[in-house]
This record gives structure tokens, C-alpha cells and sequence, in this order.
């Protein structure tokens, strides 16, 4: 399963880049504005940024909710790094942008996906990734995992190409969850990557090893 970092934070970004296990990025504009990346320049040089910092694809979520403007501001994207991918919403004039890309040849992330049926249409659309929202789904009440485990199925069933890239995660037990059911790329903040590092009896097991070498090397 591929490791993404949700966040526009780049000293983030450098951290669990140089853990060795980063395969790439997603932002959205809620990630962007918390790190006070605001006007297109500023914010079209922090994509750039985050791709001289990272070796995977990187996701740049469009603004427009119209057909054209995501057309041209997907095209913009697109240009400024062999690494961004284009993040569409699923809307109608997502799926239809989707469609406009992927017949390109450039890579797309349909975001804000909650049910079956819309995952189903981002892979007809032709989609290289889609992302279902598994945290907000669990806010209210909804198994995420479950999304994930239909679209598994149903993307199995016609070996659609598009990744199932598992969104909104919140924490260690969602990313080992997404891993068993065959998620191909999860999406988390840092402090879920690192907590997957985390186990008492590996402190306890290397405070006792120390010690053991401690006292024979005296
Ligand atoms: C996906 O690409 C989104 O950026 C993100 O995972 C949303 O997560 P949140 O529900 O924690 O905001």
C-alpha cells in the first residue's frame, strides 16, 4: 500500500519524506489556506515546493466548479510538475473534467467520494485515483472501511485500473484496516504514520538490550 501525507505543511512533508516511506502528497484548499498559502502565485509555488520535496504524485485540487474553469485550471496544474495530479470533485462537471484528462493522459484524483456509485463513475470516467472519505464517514455514523471494501469489490469485478486511495484517515487502526481490506494508497496525517511506529514492548525490548550490552562492555 502506498503512503500519501495529507498536508501542505512542508516541514511535515520533509519529515515523512525522510522517513523513507513517503510515495506521495494530497492537499486540498481546506490544507492550504491552514498554511497560509492564499493567491495563485503563491499558492501554484507551494505545489512546486512540495514536488521538489517529495519523489511521488501530488495532488492539486482545482477551484472551479464549472466545466471549463476546472478544464483550464487542471491544464495549469498540470504544467507546473510532471508530479501533479489533478484533484476533481465529485460533481458532474467532475466527472466529465475527469474524463477530458484521463483521455490526455494526465493523472486525476476524484475527491469527495461517499458511496459506491460514485467511486464506480470516477473509474469510468478513467480516474488514476479516487478518493473516498473514510474519517468523515465514520463521523457520521457510516463505516468507511466498508466504502472500501465494496469498492475493492466492485473495481475486482471489471479490473478497473483506478487506485483506491483511502481518504480522511485519521489514525493508526484505519491505516492497518485500509492495508487488510486492499486499499492501494491511504492518505493520513503524520501523526498516524508515526503512530504506526509506536509499541511498548519495542522500548521496553531495546531498553533491555542496552542494558545487557551496558553491563557485558563495562
Ligand atoms: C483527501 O485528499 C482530503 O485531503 C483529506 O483526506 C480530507 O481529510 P479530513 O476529513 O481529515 O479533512
Amino acid at each position: 500500500m502506498k503512503f500519501f501525507i495529507d498536508t501542505a505543511n512542508l516541514e511535515q512533508i520533509k519529515e515523512a519524506q525522510a522517513l523513507g516511506v513517503l510515495d506521495g502528497v494530497t492537499t486540498n484548499p481546506s490544507l492550504m489556506a491552514k498554511e497560509g498559502i492564499s493567491g495563485k502565485n503563491n499558492v501554484l509555488k507551494h505545489y512546486v515546493d512540495i514536488c521538489n520535496i517529495v519523489d511521488g504524485d501530488v495532488s492539486a485540487e482545482v477551484i472551479a466548479t464549472d466545466y471549463e474553469g476546472m478544464i483550464r485550471e487542471g491544464e495549469e496544474l498540470s504544467e507546473l510538475h510532471e508530479q501533479i495530479v489533478v484533484k476533481l470533485p465529485m460533481t458532474k462537471e467532475g466527472v466529465k473534467a475527469c474524463k477530458y484528462f484521463s483521455d490526455r493522459g494526465i493523472k486525476t484524483n476524484v475527491t469527495l467520494v461517499f458511496s459506491a456509485g460514485q467511486a464506480l463513475l470516477a473509474a469510468k470516467a478513467g480516474a488514476t485515483y479516487v478518493s473516498p472519505f473514510i474519517g468523515r464517514l465514520d463521523d457520521v455514523s457510516t463505516d468507511g472501511l466498508a466504502l472500501i471494501e465494496e469498492i475493492r469489490d466492485i473495481y475486482d469485478n471489471y479490473g478497473y485500473q483506478t487506485e483506491i486511495l483511502a481518504a480522511s484517515v485519521r489514525h493508526t487502526m484505519h491505516i492497518v484496516n485500509c492495508a487488510k481490506i486492499g486499499a492501494d494508497v491511504m492518505t493520513g496525517p503524520l501523526s498516524a504514520i508515526l503512530g504506526l511506529l509506536k509499541h511498548p514492548l519495542t522500548d521496553i525490548g531495546l531498553a533491555q538490550f542496552l542494558a545487557d550490552h551496558a553491563k557485558a562492555n563495562q
